[in-house]
């Protein structure tokens, strides 16, 4: 299985509320789950997926390494601790959460450990989250571009990383948006408001539409019942070529997610 386009976020979400999201999710038909360590509720997506039901083959569990787990040994114990908290043997894919702060590792070591981590079967896929293009780089030298499933980063209609997006799509490789709500903020854009009462939806499903047209995987989140369905229903929203246009004409450089050990952005 590739990386299904559609997806739900669980950053910022905790204990019950985690639960009953990705509960919601899985009764609603999503069936890709994006966690990360650094969330610390890979124990309750765990408890979420096990009383679900929904058999672990049909699902596509993403976790991400975080920034202290890099070095060999540790990535590889961290990994196999995210597994007993998500309660399965595999996940499909796991990401390198962030490059390491200030390089003070090299890409190629903790790239090299991810591979090792796929090779003993503990992920299907291997790839990577707020990777520049210098990384993306060192990543491709490191393991070959067909190796990296995706690149995580963010983009909405207000950041749409142009440069990096271009760099990816010349090397094949395949991009996941993040935030492509951008935490909400679409929802107050006139442009798309103005679109989505032409099409009878709402400003969230067109930034995710919009998203979805040109090639990229979403995992927006949501505590809501109605809205994790409506963002779902997205998919069955088309825009057309003059709407997309519009829509790309909202890039303001707008970052959201930009902690102090972030690379130097392309
Ligand atoms: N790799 C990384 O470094 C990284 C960084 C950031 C995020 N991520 C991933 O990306 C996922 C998505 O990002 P995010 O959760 O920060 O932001 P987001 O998905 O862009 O926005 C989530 C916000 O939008 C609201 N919302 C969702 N659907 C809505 C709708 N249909 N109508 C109105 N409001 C709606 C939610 O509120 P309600 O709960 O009220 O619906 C929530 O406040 C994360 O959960 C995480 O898995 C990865």
């Amino acid at each position: 299985m590739s990386i299904p386009a559609f997806g739900l976020g669980t950053f910022r979400l905790k204990g019950q509320q985690v639960i009953d999201s990705v509960r919601t999710g899985l009764e609603l038909g999503y069936r890709h789950i994006d966690t990360a360590q650094i969330y610390g509720n890979e124990a309750e997506v765990g408890t979420a997926i096990a009383a679900s039901g929904v058999p672990r083959d049909e699902l596509f569990l993403t976790t991400k390494i975080w920034t202290a787990n890099l070095a060999g040994e540790q990535l590889l114990a961290s990994l196999k601790d995210s597994l007993a908290k998500l309660r399965t043997e595999q996940v499909d894919l796991t990401l390198i959460h962030w490059p390491s702060p200030g390089d003070a590792l090299p890409v190629s070591d903790y790239l090299g450990a991810l591979a090792e981590a796929q090779r003993q079967g503990l992920t299907r896929l291997i790839g990577v989250s707020n990777f520049t293009i210098r990384h993306l780089r060192e990543a491709i030298a490191t393991v070959g571009a067909a190796a990296i499933a995706t690149n995580q980063v963010e983009i909405h209609p207000f950041l749409q990383n142009r440069a990096l997006v271009e760099f990816a799509r010349s090397q094949g490789i395949h991009l996941t948006a993040y935030m492509p709500l951008a935490y909400g903020k679409v929802l107050h854009e006139p442009l798309l408001q103005r679109i989505a009462v032409a099409h009878d939806v709402s400003p969230a499903q067109v930034a995710l539409a919009w998203l979805l047209q040109q090639g990229f995987a979403v995992i927006p989140s949501s505590t809501q019942r109605a809205n994790l369905a409506a963002n779902l229903a997205a998919r069955d929203l088309r825009l057309s070529d003059a709407e997309m246009a519009e829509i790309a004409g909202l890039e303001r450089g707008e970052r959201l997610a930009n902690p102090d050990f972030a690379p130097a952005w392309d």
